[in-house]
């Protein structure tokens, strides 16, 4: 692997409904506290030229992107977030966390669309070039999360492009984010997700103590 890892950088990953903006505050509130610069961050998105490409991403006032359309747009957002924000932050001694990055594009365009994960992997050597120190997954059955994300869409915009997808659609992308975590053990910390929302931060906060030393 020709990726660098950055100790400072923490990714959240996983389903729909899993909590991970609780979750990433509970982050943010551990480091501030510790007196560390934070940038906390997400994907697609995370710089205003990656905000139009998600605008583009999860918008249903066009035709369906082809899933190598997705997967490209995907990576350009990613290669600026991480030109324009997150390396930057991390020269000046930041600490980054990023609600998703490189993994869910290899569950959701590789598990979920069938792309091949040899494709990703070439982009994310080429464009991406940096892996963080840990990735939390946050983990919950489809159902679960599905539920979760109704109370929410009836209180906000309703659901974009993508949480439109079949539930089988979703089954594929936990497996996606399972099979990686089980590849990369060192690297990922499963968080049962259907616990208590202040369950699941407190276990976050447990592991990011732990890996910040603090
Ligand atoms: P978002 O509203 O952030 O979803 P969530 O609250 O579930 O995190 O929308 C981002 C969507 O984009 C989400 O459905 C996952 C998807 N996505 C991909 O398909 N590939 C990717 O590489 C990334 C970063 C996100």
């Amino acid at each position: 692997m020709t990726l660098q890892t950055h100790a400072r950088f923490v990714t959240l990953e996983g389903g729909e409904g899993a909590g991970k903006s609780t979750v990433l505050s509970a982050l943010r509130e551990f480091l501030l506290a510790r007196r560390f610069e934070v940038v906390s961050t997400r994907e697609p998105g995370g710089t205003p030229l990656a905000e139009q490409i998600r605008g583009l991403l999860l918008d249903t006032h066009h035709e369906p992107p082809a899933a190598e359309t997705e997967l490209l747009l995907m990576f350009a957002a990613r290669a600026q977030h991480v030109r324009e924000v997150i390396l930057p932050a991390l020269k000046r001694g930041a600490w980054v966390i990023s609600d998703r990055f490189t993994d869910s594009s290899y569950a959701y365009q590789g598990a979920g669309r069938g792309l091949q994960a040899g494709f990703i992997a070439e982009l994310e050597r080429r464009v991406v070039g940096i892996a963080p120190a840990m990735t939390l997954l946050l983990d919950i059955g489809v159902a679960n999360g599905r539920e979760r994300t109704r109370g929410r869409n009836l209180a906000g915009n309703g659901p974009d492009r993508i949480e439109r997808e079949h539930d089988h659609f979703f089954e594929r992308v936990r497996e996606g984010f399972l099979a990686r975590a089980q590849a990369e053990p060192q690297r990922f910390r499963i968080v049962d997700a259907t616990q208590s929302v202040d369950e699941v931060a407190a276990q976050a906060v447990a592991h990011l103590r732990a890996l910040a030393g603090a």
